[in-house]
């Protein structure tokens, strides 16, 4: 039977396996972590998130429970809010004892670091051609601003309440976000899908996707049109939070025509409309589940039992089983 500890440490590999900076560059980034924590003064290093050092994922992380808890059965959602975690501990009453709860969308420390994870977008948008220091510019200010933004986040309420509820509670973020990243990677590359329609034909082969549809938020034409050509095309599957508005404007100068991402504001949508780009967002909750179903999986493979809540679309694809 896994543990708590030793489900987190499955996700960090398979999310590194994953990760669009390959092994080196999460080697390069975890290094020099160990450089700026060695060379902190003492003072600081009073307040240096030690998890830092082995987890390159600041935004997932375990928060409540002890890490040898042995786990037999998980619920796992997208969004695990207070409501989730009253349930879990309410399932037990029913003869269904939940050992783990697992969310996707950071809490927690892992909310409050959620733009530390940001930087691997630098390195996304450089294979897609922007030149390094223009990455670089935009993202720093992009990172700084979403800094700001999740400072004031009352990050803590829903640790507290796994605390009193004695519920093992992890989240994870960037990890499953790569597996999407990477699995939808390959799939495009497989079916070279010319036009935007092919596009969403390519996306809807996947069963999370099929099923968003269903649900009203299927693949989607944002900006564009089905009979455009997709031509060069960047993914933004993962990298924390939406990117800076002023990088559609780069992409599309270096050579990037279509954008296919989880989900977009509106006024990136509209820089990406003023510089000629074709926008297909794929469904934040289908693409988030997708992730979370592939690591999932593995659990399931080991034995651990699902329970998918809070907006999880489950579908799994150990023996060609599919659940809702
Ligand atoms: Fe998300």
């Amino acid at each position: 039977m896994m543990t708590v500890q030793q489900i987190f440490d499955l996700a960090i590999k398979m999310g590194i396996k994953a990760d669009p900076r390959g092994g080196n560059g999460i080697e390069e980034y975890l290094e020099n972590i160990k450089k700026e924590y060695e060379g902190s003064r003492p003072e600081e290093k009073k307040y240096f998130d030690k998890e830092k050092l082995t987890n390159p994922y600041a935004d997932s992380r375990i928060h409540t429970g002890k890490g040898d808890s042995k786990v037999s059965r998980v619920m796992a959602g997208i969004d695990i809010e207070g409501t989730e975690l009253l349930l879990a501990s309410q399932l037990e009453e029913r003869g269904k004892k939940i050992d783990l709860v697992m969310g996707h969308h950071p809490i927690g420390k892992g909310l409050a670091d959620l733009h530390a994870v940001m930087d691997m977008q630098v390195e996304i948008f450089e294979k897609a051609g922007v030149p390094i220091h223009v990455a670089e510019k935009l993202m720093e200010d992009r990172i700084s601003e979403v800094g700001r933004g999740v400072h004031p986040i009352n990050h803590y309420r829903i640790i507290d309440l796994a605390d009193l509820l004695k519920v093992n509670l992890m989240n994870t973020h960037t990890i499953t976000d790569n597996l999407v990243h990477n699995f939808l990677k390959k799939h495009i590359e497989k079916k070279k899908p010319r036009l935007i329609s092919d596009m969403i034909e390519t996306l809807l082969d996947i069963p999370e996707y099929q099923e968003a549809m269903r649900r009203g938020a299927g693949p989607k034409i944002f900006i564009g049109n089905k009979k455009h050509r997709v031509g060069k095309y960047v993914l933004e599957m993962t990298g924390g939070t939406s990117t800076s508005d002023k990088l559609y404007k780069e992409l599309s100068r270096y050579g990037i025509s279509t954008v296919v991402g989880m989900h977009m504001k509106d006024t990136a949508r509209t820089k990406a409309g003023e510089h000629h780009m074709n926008v297909v967002v794929a469904g934040h909750m289908a693409s988030d589940s997708l992730g979370m179903n592939l690591f999932l999986d593995e659990l399931e493979k080991k034995g651990v039992e699902i329970v998918p809540c809070g907006g999880l679309i489950r579908v799994s694809r150990v023996s060609n089983k599919q659940g809702k």
